[in-house]
Order: C-alpha cells, then sequence, then structure tokens
C-alpha cells in the first residue's frame, strides 16, 4: 500500500519489518472493503437503468454495463484477497456483514446512495493516480489490480455524475440538503466499520508477528490507524474537489457540512 493510505510510518512502536508487516494486512483489507461496500452499488444502478427501460438506449447501456462491472469488480477484488490467505502466512480478520451495509445504503433517498456512490469514485481515481500509478515500490499484481479497477471507475464517475444530475433535478431543495445529511450519516456508520477492521488488523499484525502489544502500545497503533483509514476512506472522498462541486451544485449548504466533517475526521 502507499505509505499516504497505509499510514504506518509515524508508528514508533514497530520495528520496519513490522510496519511492513501491517502495510501487507492493509492492503487485504483494502480490497476487502471495497468488495464490501460496493455491493450496494449493483442494486443502485439497476434501479436507475430500469427506470426507464423503454428510453434512451446509450443510457441503459451504460448502466447495464456499469452494474456488471461493479459485479466483476467484487469479484476481482474477494480473488485478491483469497490470494493474499494463501500467501500471507496467517490469518487476518475482515469485517462481516456485508448485506447488512448495502441495506443501510439502498435504505436511504437514491440521491444519497448516488452521492455516496460518487465520493467513493472520484478518492479511488485519488488513490491510484496520485498515490500507486507511478509507485514503483508496490507489488505489480496489487498495482494492477488497482489499475483495473480505475479505469472502470473512471468511467463511472463520469456516468455517477450524469444520473445525480437526473435524480436531485427531480428533488424539492430540502429533499437535496437531507441527502447530505444522510451521506454523512452514512459516513458515521462507515467510520464505525473502519473502526472494527482496525481492531482486527491489531489482532492480525500480533499473530503474524508473534507479538503481544501493551495497552498503550495498541493505542499508538489504533491513533495512527484510525487516521489513515479515515483519510483513505472517507476524507479523501470529502475532500476530493471534483466531488464537493458536485455537492455544491446540487445543494446549497452541502459544501458546508461535508468540509466540518472531513476537518473533524481528519483531526
Ligand atoms: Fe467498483
Ligand atoms: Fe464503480
Amino acid at each position: 500500500m502507499p505509505e499516504r493510505l497505509a499510514g504506518v510510518e509515524p508508528i514508533t512502536c514497530l520495528t520496519a519489518a513490522e510496519k511492513r508487516t501491517l502495510n501487507q494486512i492493509r492492503a487485504n483489507s483494502y480490497c476487502h472493503l471495497f468488495a464490501f461496500v460496493e455491493e450496494y452499488i449493483v442494486p443502485m444502478v439497476m434501479a436507475n437503468a430500469t427506470r426507464d427501460v423503454f428510453g434512451d438506449e446509450t443510457r441503459l447501456w451504460s448502466l447495464l454495463r456499469f452494474a456488471e462491472e461493479e459485479v466483476k469488480h467484487q469479484e476481482m477484488m474477494r480473488r485478491a484477497c483469497d490470494l493474499f490467505a494463501t500467501g500471507f502466512g496467517s490469518e487476518c480478520g475482515l469485517v462481516p456483514g456485508r448485506e447488512a451495509v448495502a441495506e443501510a445504503v439502498l435504505g436511504t433517498s437514491p440521491l444519497t446512495a448516488l452521492l455516496l456512490t460518487s465520493m467513493i469514485e472520484w478518492f479511488v481515481q485519488l488513490h491510484f493516480v496520485e498515490h500507486m500509478r507511478d509507485n514503483q515500490e508496490l507489488d505489480p499484481l496489487f498495482r494492477d489490480i488497482l489499475r483495473y479497477h480505475w479505469i472502470d471507475e473512471a468511467r463511472h464517475a463520469k456516468l455517477d455524475t450524469l444520473l445525480i444530475d437526473e435524480v436531485a433535478s427531480s428533488l424539492a431543495p430540502t429533499a437535496r440538503e437531507t441527502a447530505i445529511d444522510e451521506l454523512l450519516q452514512l459516513g458515521m456508520a462507515i467510520d464505525g466499520l473502519l473502526a472494527q477492521q482496525l481492531e482486527l488488523d491489531i489482532e492480525a499484525l500480533e499473530h503474524a508477528t508473534s507479538r503481544n502489544f501493551t495497552a498503550a502500545e495498541k493505542d499508538e497503533i489504533r491513533d495512527a490507524q484510525r487516521r489513515a483509514y479515515r483519510w483513505t476512506f472517507i476524507v479523501s472522498g470529502l475532500e476530493h474537489p471534483r466531488f464537493t462541486e458536485i455537492v455544491d451544485a446540487v445543494t446549497l449548504e452541502g459544501r458546508d457540512k461535508i468540509d466540518a466533517a472531513a476537518q473533524a475526521l481528519a483531526a
């Protein structure tokens, strides 16, 4: 994993080799969490596609392909995790409950789910282009997996922007503002999920390094990793200039709300 995402270097209680092991654990959870959070995108895109099934054929074709690509991404990320499990040497726990998260997202307004998707698509691009594409230190297969994810997500981000315009234009201004509140609630739920994964990572690191961390050492690892997880999966999306432009275009107060949330989570 690129250090900007992994955030292992500042942890003083780990040796260089242990930091590398934690970095690898994080690469595995990165793949898992994508397979995990993207679960809801397939039914969400299908619902948008079938809303106008006898209308614009290019729209229908693009959205069906979008959904199909997300199924492919989940399979690709799952295979990456399987490969990691066979090669890493000790077990690494991964958060369960994919369907429950998908249900929670699909239970929000259609605009909320689209905004969450857009945020994910923009941070996928930022992670790859700025931190992975030219990073020669990364495992070539890991970089390739993220390259193929990025290629599709770059297209999805454009389709999603069109869908957001379509859905937002049918909503009253108050409903659009509410979508931002719901988005930030989902962000908090994702933060809870990341906190669970972080505890599993600490256990996995103990197994892999045959160490028993003291409470103070665990606190140090937890602090650094909470910041790194939050930046990777939430803040880098909330702060993304293309995402904030989209929020600005459909709401009046949304930009200020997401700026404040990003600042609070980055602290
Ligand atoms: Fe995807
Ligand atoms: Fe996507």
